[in-house]
């Protein structure tokens, strides 16, 4: 019999946005009546731009034609949306064409990326965090046990609460890769610039490789908060971003992403050698990827036309306009709230300190809307609750009227 990865069975329960989907299904079978709002996985309601829907459109058309019909592509993106990305995301920060991978999304990226480093390299992530980051490493065997803190034995976690500012510190022990979202899913908060310069010193000073998710950057409102982390002194030696056009033209469901990994970011051999990181994961996806597609690729270039970036900035506008309608609506009755600022995600209190789960619980059964628990995100989420500002308009005004009319806070 074939010997499994026994990492997956240190994994705790199912992937977080399953458990909820699998509570509120039962809870919608048993209750076929209930009018459910759902605030809780950050998936987008509003439709692709046009600018996208009429380039892929063409793109299709072009698929029926042999003269422009296109078969396999290059694995790490076409030309055509790399320019336009450097152009229009990079520009004067040093970016080459060969420094951007094309993907099928931040998800698959932020969990792949981890197979070009050893099995002994120690992480450090937030808690609480985006929990691909750390589920993909227990499967590497990157981590020991659960413990019944809720920590895996070997990782370092950097806690992020109010008390902090959800600003992590720096750790103790050195980790040899850490994991930065910002803006941060699911708190909702950001780090400014010279936040995010000591930590970019900080991997300079110890080695040590910044993973950094800015798969939200379109929400950032703040001069002080960097788009990219490369507009950060020195972090092109340490830095590796990903970036998404889920949450910023609404690809979710057709899939579009990137990673900028620059040729200066090293790593070492066991011997001690630097070795560039960027042809390791050069190899890594033209071995296992065969490119987005190109209908996507045209789309996703679309969101770069003039007309494209004005419906991107109206949907963008449209979600933030959610984000102040839940966080001031429930910080008028009595809600602590974080987020919503810079990010599509509202970070709550619970009432009383109530367990997260305790908390989606009743909210699911008493006003019937789906929120994301904050100790699904990591022990230090315990007491926290996460709504996103994806939903529609309406749905989301007659959420924040429930949760005002029926919960006391
Ligand atoms: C979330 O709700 O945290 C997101 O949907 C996660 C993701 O983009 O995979």
């Amino acid at each position: 019999m074939a010997k499994i990865n026994e990492n997956y069975l240190k994994l705790a329960g199912s992937y977080l946005f399953r458990e909820t989907a699998h509570r509120t299904a039962a809870y919608k079978e048993a209750h076929p009546e209930a009018d459910v709002i759902s605030l809780g996985i950050g998936d987008v309601t509003q439709p692709l731009p046009k600018a996208c829907i009429e380039a892929m459109h063409k793109a299709v058309d072009e698929m029926a034609c042999s003269s422009t019909f296109r078969g396999y592509g290059p694995e790490q993106g076409y030309s055509f949306l790399i320019e336009k990305i450097i152009e229009n995301n990079y520009k004067g920060l040093g970016i080459e064409n060969d420094e951007i991978f094309i993907s099928d999304g931040a998800k698959s990226d932020c969990g792949n990326i981890q197979e070009i480093f050893s099995v002994d390299n120690r992480i450090a992530i937030t808690d609480p965090v985006y929990p691909v980051y750390l589920d993909t490493n227990v499967m590497a065997g990157r981590t020991g046990l659960l413990a019944e803190d809720g920590h895996y034995a070997g990782v370092t976690y950097l806690s992020c609460n109010a008390e902090n500012n959800f600003c992590p510190e720096l750790p103790e022990e050195r980790p040899d890769l850490i994991y930065l979202c910002c803006p941060n899913n699911p708190t909702g908060t950001t780090l400014n610039r010279e936040q995010l310069k000591v930590w970019v010193d900080y991997a300079r000073e110890n080695e040590s490789v910044i993973l950094f998710d800015a798969a939200y950057n379109a929400y950032i409102t703040d001069e002080d908060v960097p788009r990219t982390i490369f507009e950060i002194e020195g972090a092109h030696d340490v830095a590796i971003e990903f970036r998404s056009f889920s949450k910023t033209a609404g690809f979710t469901g057709t899939r579009c992403g990137y990673i900028v990994l620059p040729k200066t970011v090293m790593g070492k051999t066991a011997d001690g050698s630097r070795q560039a990181l960027n042809p390791l994961w050069n190899r890594r996806h033209t071995t296992k990827f065969n490119g987005t597609a190109y209908i996507i690729q045209r789309g996703a270039e679309a969101i770069y036309t003039p007309e494209g970036k004005q419906q991107v900035k109206e949907i963008i506008s449209y979600y933030m306009e959610n984000a102040r309608i839940i966080r001031e609506g429930l910080t008028a009755a009595g809600v602590t709230a974080f987020g919503g600022v810079n990010a599509p995600y509202i970070w709550l209190k619970t009432p009383d300190n109530m367990p997260s789960w305790d908390f989606f619980d009743k909210l699911l059964n008493e006003v019937n809307i789906v929120g994301t628990p904050g100790a699904g995100f990591g022990p230090c989420g315990e007491g926290y609750f996460r709504l996103t500002a994806f939903g529609n308009r309406e749905k989301t005004i007659e959420a924040v009227e429930r949760i005002r009319n029926n919960l006391h806070f």
